[in-house]
């Protein structure tokens, strides 16, 4: 019998994903990518006779869907779907698999950490030292207190809660806001908001949610105005969750203190963009799941859900298993 042709647009050197990969071929046929990003035709081409797609995060909609016939189930190793319109794939039958949960507390060190270094200033610090100012300390400039600050929280999912944990062993206050009331608002004594509470009162504002027709751009020029000017805006989300000329013009007049940013819109930014020249911005190249055992844990999840889905099976985790 003829193996199912799977092809992989992710493109990845990291030998613990490609072992991961690797044992996609004993039941595929697969068309794995690698070098330089396919163009636009060349995956047209590979998706005429592909029955499975490992995706490297590619734009997915109909017209592209409509070069893929034999398609029956797209994964990547990825919480969130926001790059695939799940409505043109459940029509024709396409299940999608992604990888929520296991990459949760590696996204919550990621955030948290990211908090921690703009609240204490970590990345000037270093600057500092390595520019031989060391001696001078006492001009280094001073950071904030987390204890007792408030965090609010936008999407309160389990990286949510799982950021909320570390914040409260710092001691901060919590409130958040959130489609519905968590469950576990009760153990972090956090309280539910609307998103204007949480604007005006959060020292510290950390976006979480999808991005979804609601949630695009989200954070504007109203809402960087409700802000406390002494305020840290945390994206951890998607680029687009903010409107990033926005953020720039609440930056520059001081509207909010500082922003860091796991994500940006573009991503990646270009060379010459005004968020790269400002000091109280800190940017990190969306790595919010980047560790070796998370990142080879979403691959295991992404070629499980790739295999069942394939040969009918239920899949581990699947975004429309209706379709
Ligand atoms: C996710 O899992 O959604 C991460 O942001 C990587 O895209």
């Amino acid at each position: 019998m003829n193996k199912p042709r799977v092809i992989v647009t992710q493109r990845t050197t990291h030998e613990g994903l490609l072992a991961e990969l690797s044992r996609l071929d004993e039941h595929c046929d697969v068309r794995r990518a690698s070098g330089a990003a396919l163009t636009h035709d060349e995956l047209k081409n590979w998706l005429q006779d592909a029955e499975g797609w490992i995706t490297g995060g590619e734009k997915i909609d109909a017209q592209l869907l409509e070069s893929a016939q034999k398609l029956r189930v797209i994964c990547q190793p990825s919480v969130g779907y926001d790059n695939i319109d799940v409505a043109a794939c459940t029509s024709r039958h396409i299940r999608i698999g992604n990888t929520p949960g296991v990459l949760t507390e590696a996204t919550a060190d990621l955030g948290y950490g990211l908090l921690l270094a703009a609240a204490r200033k970590i990345t000037e610090g270093w600057d500092y030292v390595r520019g031989g100012d060391f001696g001078r300390g006492e001009a280094f400039p001073f950071g904030v207190d987390l204890y007792d600050k408030i965090l609010g929280i936008v999407g309160m999912g389990q990286i949510g809660v799982a950021i909320a944990r570390r914040a409260r062993a710092s001691g901060m206050r919590i409130i958040y806001h959130n489609r519905k009331e968590s469950a576990q608002a009760g153990e972090l004594q956090a309280r539910y908001v609307d998103m204007n509470e949480l604007l005006t009162e959060s020292d510290f504002v950390l976006l979480l949610t999808p991005l979804t027709p609601d949630t695009r751009k989200l954070i504007g020029a109203e809402q960087f105005t409700l802000m406390k000017k002494t305020a840290f805006l945390i994206n951890m989300a998607r680029g687009l969750v903010v409107d990033t000329d926005a953020l720039v013009h609440a930056l520059q007049t001081g509207k909010i203190a500082f922003a860091a940013l796991d994500v940006t819109d573009p991503e990646p930014l270009p060379a010459d963009h005004p968020l790269l020249k400002m000091d109280h911005v800190l940017i990190s190249p969306h790595i919010g799941s980047a560790t070796n055992e998370t990142r080879t844990r979403m691959e295991r999840l992404t070629v499980d859900n790739l295999l069942a889905g394939i040969f009918g099976r239920p899949m581990p985790q699947c975004v429309n298993p209706d379709a």
